[in-house]
């Protein structure tokens, strides 16, 4: 396939794309760059023939219009969005401007284009709300987002479906859940828990520490969004998750013990507003229909996504301090 791909410069669209490229697919990548993108995540295939950089944003639609003439892709997959609950908690409107109003641009550039296309729309098991009965959610589980991120990413999911109701589009959405790897951003639990401890510091437990979440290597999430393009029903939505359950505080215990620090390094701190107790997703769906299911124990992949972070302590460290920021704005230009 060729394929336009959308925020691959951040964590899991890097993973998307050093994966569909290792696949013999054609990846174009559109970006902006902003914070949480970051073109060293994209270093294993920079020079893959395979692969192409745009600097762009999803609200351009003049440029994915140009993009899609120009490339003529299979599909178009859209990884690009405002990520982090605790900054949509601070200011909604970068999450409505991108995840809502993006969406809605590439959706009218698919549209305009014409020739067929597959949109897919990568979106999250938080647009579900809390399980707090602790059954896992179907993909049937009525929309009850809690955060401003979860309404953004539940808006933008409706208006796929709009899309492929009303102008009779090839789109598809994937629902994961919270995801863990090599290059994620240091502001997300794992890495943030596990950069604080090789640096000495404390670990700030939110609230008692015992809400769930299923976690996902983010490779297991890339192959079944793959598996989701090749082989998902137009106008469906898959579910993804890891199939375990875990307490924030029991994933504290073990980054602990990986990374040789005791129980003093914990710190409980004042809970986030509105956290969402329980997230728990039934993949049933996709294991079906795409023949999709998650190969990485949890157990192994957080031992290697300790191990990825010890060695590339420089990847890290140029984030935390700022430095690759300042890098990009001098090639590029503020995103
Ligand atoms: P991330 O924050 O690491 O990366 C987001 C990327 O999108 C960055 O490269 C950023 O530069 C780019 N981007 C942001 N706004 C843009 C814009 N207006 N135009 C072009 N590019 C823009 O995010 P992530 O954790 O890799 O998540 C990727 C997708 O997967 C998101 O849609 C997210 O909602 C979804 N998702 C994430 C998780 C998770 O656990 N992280 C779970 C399920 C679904
Ligand atoms: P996060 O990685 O931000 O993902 P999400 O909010 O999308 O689930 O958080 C995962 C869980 O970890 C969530 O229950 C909040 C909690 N958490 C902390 O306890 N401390 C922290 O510093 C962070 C970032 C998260």
């Amino acid at each position: 396939m060729k394929l336009l791909v959308t925020g691959s410069a951040g964590f899991i669209g890097s993973s998307f794309a050093r994966l569909s490229v290792a696949q013999g697919h054609d990846v174009i990548v559109l970006d902006s760059l902003t914070y949480a993108g970051n073109l060293a995540n994209l270093n294993p295939i920079k020079d893959s023939p395979r692969f192409q950089f745009v600097k762009g944003d999803i609200r351009d639609g003049k440029l994915t219009l140009e993009l899609l003439h120009a490339h003529k892709p299979d599909a178009l997959v859209n990884f690009a969005a405002e990520s982090h609950v605790d900054r949509s908690i601070m200011d909604a409107s970068p999450f409505v401007s991108t995840n809502v109003g993006g969406t809605q641009v590439l959706l009218d550039a698919a549209k305009k284009y014409g020739a067929p296309i597959r949109f897919l729309q990568v979106s999250t098991d938080e647009v579900y709300g809390s399980a707090d009965d602790k059954k896992p959610f179907t993909e049937q589980h009525y929309l009850k987002p809690s955060s401003p991120y979860a309404a953004s990413k539940t808006s933008s999911d409706l208006f796929v479906l709009a899309f492929h109701h009303t102008h009779k589009m090839d789109a598809l959405i994937t629902r994961c859940s919270n995801n863990y790897g090599p290059y994620q951003f240091p502001e997300k639990l794992i890495p943030l828990f596990t950069t604080n401890l090789f640096e000495g510091k404390k670990v700030p437990v939110y609230g008692d520490g015992m809400q769930i979440r299923d976690w996902i290597h983010c490779d297991d999430h890339s192959r079944g969004v793959l598996a989701a393009l090749e082989k998902g029903k137009s106008g469906e939505v898959y579910n993804l998750g890891g199939g375990n359950g875990t307490p924030n505080i029991e994933i504290t215990k073990q980054l602990l013990k990986l990374t040789g620090r005791d129980d003093s390094f914990i710190q409980y701190v004042q809970d986030r507003p509105g956290h969402d107790r329980v997230y728990l997703i039934d993949h049933s769906k996709a294991t079906r229909e795409l023949g999709w299911t998650p190969q990485v124990s949890f157990e192994q992949g957080l031992a290697d996504t300790v191990a990825w972070f010890r060695e590339n302590r420089a990847w890290w460290e140029a984030i935390k301090s700022g430095e690759y920021l300042a890098y990009y704005e001098k090639q590029y230009g503020n995103a």
